[in-house]
């Protein structure tokens, strides 16, 4: 069997919560899945200072950040801070939860988190980088992962790359992910940041060529399987982040391309919907809505003809705020019938 992080779904905000998890899951049984991003200094607060809460309620704040599936896993925890101490102490919470990895960002570009001094601006910084993921790696039994760009600002050289990776290496990460896009701190804003810098994934072919004894993985414009494959030949992994959200059913063989296990079909549109009703049915037995389920599943249906409505009709049903399980059942049901 291969590494699990041969394929992985990149952590997004407001995109891989854990509704979305269990809907790629559906689809890959081996891809490695990551969380959104927590801040470990919000950790730290709802632990340490708890804010006045009580117990119930401090463990009610950590299982909105922390929560997870069984089923979920192979899953790892992003992290977002620049302070050994609490990277550290929610290395501690994340292995205590149960996640098989964690990973620090080193590549969010976004004002808010700029202000927290961390995210892509500590590629600056990289021996403060070092620092974290040593004090992390010294917390847990956990590997100890870091996703960053290739460069911020005009400090977008390969050599500030290489020099980067070769520090905070030395730190003990396990593994690198890298967006294969520089980041402008100034001037853009995440979303540009997505786009606007141009994808350089000869720079970080470079990188692995150049280090091969790191294990690193490349993230950026990776939008079909085929590329995927074409990649691994010369990296450990491959990161999706946008097209797995926006198209998951386009995955369905990853499992079989990439991990070697054919032993199920890849998934159709009903069996996804389906998957997911038994969680459904627990999220909204303990007073979820379920429109954070549903909302994740309007893409699992494209290119068909009558995909709008169906995405219309699950849309409608699954916003009302009464609504369960059963719209999810209707929904698989419309979709077989078709054959989707
Ligand atoms: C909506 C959205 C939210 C994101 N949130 C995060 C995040 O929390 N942490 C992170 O490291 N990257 C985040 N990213 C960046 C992705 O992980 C990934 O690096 C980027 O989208 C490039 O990969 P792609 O071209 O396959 O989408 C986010 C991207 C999107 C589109």
């Amino acid at each position: 069997m291969q590494e699990n992080y041969r394929f992985s779904v990149a952590p997004m905000l407001d995109c891989t919560d854990r509704h979305f998890r269990l809907l790629m899951r559906q689809i890959t049984r081996h891809g490695l899945l990551y969380s959104e991003m927590v801040v470990a200094r919000a950790l730290h607060h709802i632990v340490r200072e708890g804010g006045g809460a009580g117990q119930d309620e401090r463990q009610r704040r950590l299982e909105r950040l922390l929560g997870f599936d069984p089923e979920e896993r192979p899953l790892a925890l992003q992290l977002g801070g620049d302070d050994p101490v609490l990277l550290a102490e929610a290395t501690r919470l994340a292995h205590t939860w149960g996640y098989d990895e964690v990973n620090l960002n080193i590549g969010c570009p976004s004002e808010k988190v700029q202000q927290g001094r961390f995210g892509a601006c500590l590629m600056a910084e990289p021996q403060r980088v070092a620092d974290c993921v040593a004090a992390m790696v010294a917390a847990s039994s956990l590997p100890v992962t870091v996703k960053h760009r290739i460069g911020i600002d005009a400090r977008d050289s390969y050599e500030e790359l290489l020099a980067f990776v070769d520090c905070v290496a030395t730190g003990g990460a396990a593994r690198f992910a890298v967006h294969a896009r520089k980041a402008w701190l100034e001037g853009l804003d995440p979303k540009q940041n997505r786009t606007i810098p141009p994808l350089r994934w000869d720079l970080v072919q470079r990188l692995k060529r150049e280090r091969p004894g790191l294990t690193i993985e490349l993230n950026g414009g990776l939008e079909a399987l085929e590329p995927c494959i074409e990649q691994l030949q010369l990296f450990d992994g491959v990161m999706v982040g946008r097209a797995a959200y926006a198209h998951p059913l386009r995955w369905g063989a990853v499992d079989a391309a990439i991990f070697g296990d054919a032993s199920r079909p890849p998934a159709l549109a009903s069996t996804v919907v389906c998957g997911l009703v038994p969680h459904a049915e627990r999220w909204c037995a303990q007073g979820g809505r379920l429109w954070a389920i549903a909302r994740h599943l309007v893409h699992v249906v494209e290119g068909v003809s009558g995909a709008r409505h169906w995405r219309a009709e699950l849309t409608r049903a699954a916003g009302a705020a009464a609504a369960g399980p059963e719209v999810l059942e209707k929904a698989a049901r419309q979709l077989e019938e078709r054959g989707l």
